[in-house]
């Protein structure tokens, strides 16, 4: 078991009856006191799926152009036939939450998902558990977690995860670097690249460099989502400062839509991560029709609350984009629910939308900024180790195009290599060679897929000019590229893209900008160099819209 490991889990039999699982979480999370009896606590239970391996077959069927099926996205009633319960188990899990005199909801549209809402004193008496208080002295965010948990065996089996409980997992990060600017030059600078881009960077400078379209979008039945989280909104003052500024050639006020998911804010001024988010979606995907979901919990469930959320749409946001991210470490030991949480991207995924998610912003650290970063083992992103999405790193610099150093990247310690993988990743670690041996795992996923631009964007953040730089940057940027990809092929009638990796790790790959230079170092190691192809820095390369609009329009039927 890795040092880094955040807690190590362990299942103990008890008797014939009952199956309890322990954990000693990492010494920074110090007990406070017993949770307050009456205080409620929310746990959801994940139900195992009746065809899981099933449903990642037609995802990748559906996503390889290779395919008789490529394109032909899964129906809502077809992904929800693989992913339901299987009866036993919905008729286990409810009898016995009756026994108790609860009655869970179902929150997920195939049943897979049931939550539960409770006093404190009343969960510790199902689950034989006790409920404390516990503070992370690193982040001082407090959890209220038990320590043991306790289930019937004759439930157990019908339970894939249950959280939270014993899951030391902290909210999820963001930590784009910015700082203020006084306001741009913008007449200085439009002389051509790449001096267009010399004092920051900026949608014009973007829509050169990539030779993205400046032209709106076309299909109505496009759409871009966008998630927040952690109280972050976007304004639409700042947007159309921004568009003034950055976008003087459209002349239509920039918009777009809101919808909250658990309890998300609606209202505000403007803050950092969403600011960017939205102004790089909206300013780069022009006239796609964009939507902000604004996710109140900041914990894994509100990951997975908005993927059910989108799921029981019968019309998904063909692109979802995601600047936040957790390490892949904390959830060491709870694997199940990692999994549970990586499957709904493939459903996501079947369904048809492009899912992307930033790659981190501490080099071969993930989001480690604290004490825990010593150099015994790499710490990987999640949930950019998830085979069923699409990891985004980061670039810097025009001539040439470089690593940005902070740029995430490696191999995860929980998800195997998928398929679609082999060659450009073993391609990497035969030139590597043993370098790094014992730090990362060599079967693991490997991440970022893409890169794109990610320093110096400037972003408009209630009311001022700042410079921001991170994942957070690069990951709307491609997530924007691909809704511009979409429209051309809805305008052409062809099928959208959906679940891209397998497509740019075959053909696409000759439509990205291959990075060769940098790398990415962290808590003071040593970072995995960039090299010609694939590589745990900057993935395939960087978007070359042209390119890619003619591989894809060229593509199937
Ligand atoms: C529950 O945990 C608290 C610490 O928060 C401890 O003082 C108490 O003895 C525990 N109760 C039981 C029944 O284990
Ligand atoms: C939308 O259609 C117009 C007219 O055909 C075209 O000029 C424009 O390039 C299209 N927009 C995009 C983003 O391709
Ligand atoms: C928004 O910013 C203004 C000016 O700085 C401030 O007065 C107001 O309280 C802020 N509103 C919210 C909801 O934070
Ligand atoms: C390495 O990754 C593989 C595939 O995910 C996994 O089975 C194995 O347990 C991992 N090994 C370590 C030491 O983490």
């Amino acid at each position: 078991m890795s040092l880094l490991a955040a807690f190590c889990a362990v299942a103990i039999s008890l008797g014939a009856h009952a199956r309890q699982t322990t954990v000693t979480p990492k010494p920074h999370f110090v007990p406070l006191r017993p949770a307050l009896a009456t205080s409620s606590v929310q746990l959801t239970f994940g139900l195992p799926a009746t065809n899981m391996e099933g449903l990642h077959a037609a995802l990748y069927d559906v996503s390889d152009p290779k395919s008789a099926n490529y394109g032909k996205h899964l129906s809502k009633a077809e992904v929800e036939a693989f992913v339901a319960p299987k009866a036993d188990s919905v008729k286990a899990v409810n009898d016995w939450l009756s026994q108790h005199g609860i009655h869970p909801e179902v929150i997920s549209p195939s049943g897979d998902m049931l939550r539960i809402d409770v006093p404190v004193s009343k969960a510790n008496s199902l689950l034989g558990a006790n409920f404390t208080e516990f503070k992370d002295q690193q982040s001082g965010t407090t959890l209220v977690r038990t320590l043991s948990v306790t289930i019937p065996d004759d439930v157990d089996s019908h339970i894939q995860f249950l959280y939270p409980t014993t899951q030391f997992i902290l909210p999820v990060t963001q930590n784009p670097r910015f700082q203020v600017v006084s306001p741009p030059k913008t007449s200085a600078k439009r002389q051509g690249l790449p001096s267009i881009c010399s004092v920051d960077v900026d949608p014009e400078c973007l829509e050169d460099f990539y030779h993205i379209p400046t032209a709106a979008a076309n299909a109505s039945s496009n759409s871009l989502a966008v998630s927040g989280y952690l109280g972050e909104f976007a304004s639409e003052d700042d947007l159309e400062t921004f568009f003034l500024a950055f976008r003087p050639d459209v002349t239509t006020t920039p918009e777009f839509s809101v919808v909250s998911v658990d309890s998300g804010v609606t209202t505000g001024n403007g803050t950092l991560e969403a600011s960017l988010d939205i102004q790089y979606t909206v300013g780069i995907a022009t006239g796609v029709p964009t939507t902000f979901y604004s996710v109140g919990n900041p914990f894994a469930e509100g990951f997975i609350d908005l993927a059910n959320f989108l799921l029981g749409l019968d019309e998904l946001p063909l692109v979802l984009t995601t600047s936040y991210g957790f390490n892949e470490n904390d959830f060491i030991g709870s694997e199940a629910l990692a999994e549970s949480f990586c499957n709904v991207y493939a459903q996501l995924g079947a369904r048809g939308t492009s899912v992307f998610f930033c790659s981190g912003d501490n080099g071969v650290y993930s989001f480690s900024f604290n004490s825990l970063c010593d150099a015994t083992e790499f710490g990987p992103t999640f949930p950019s180790t998830c085979p069923f999405l699409t990891s985004v790193g980061g670039t810097q610099g025009f001539s040439p195009e470089v690593a940005a150093p902070f740029s995430g990247g490696g191999f995860s310690n929980m998800f195997a290599r998928p398929d679609y993988q082999d060659t450009a990743v073993e391609s990497y670690l035969t030139r590597l060679g043993g370098e790094f041996a014992g730090l990362f795992n060599q079967s693991g996923r490997a991440f970022p897929d893409v890169s794109a631009q990610s320093v110096d964007f400037i972003t408009r953040i209630s009311g001022v000019f700042e410079l921001v730089e991170g994942t957070s940057a690069s990951t709307p940027l491609f997530a924007s590229v691909v809704a511009l990809l979409n429209d051309a092929l809805l305008t052409a009638g062809k099928p959208t893209l959906g679940f891209i990796n397998p497509l740019l790790y075959s053909e696409g790959s000759s439509a990205l900008n291959d990075i060769t230079s940098g790398s990415n170092p962290g808590c003071g190691a040593q970072g995995f160099p960039t090299m010609e192809g694939w590589d745990p820095v900057t993935g395939l390369g960087t978007p070359d819209y042209e390119k890619l609009l003619a591989l894809v329009t060229g593509l199937g039927a």
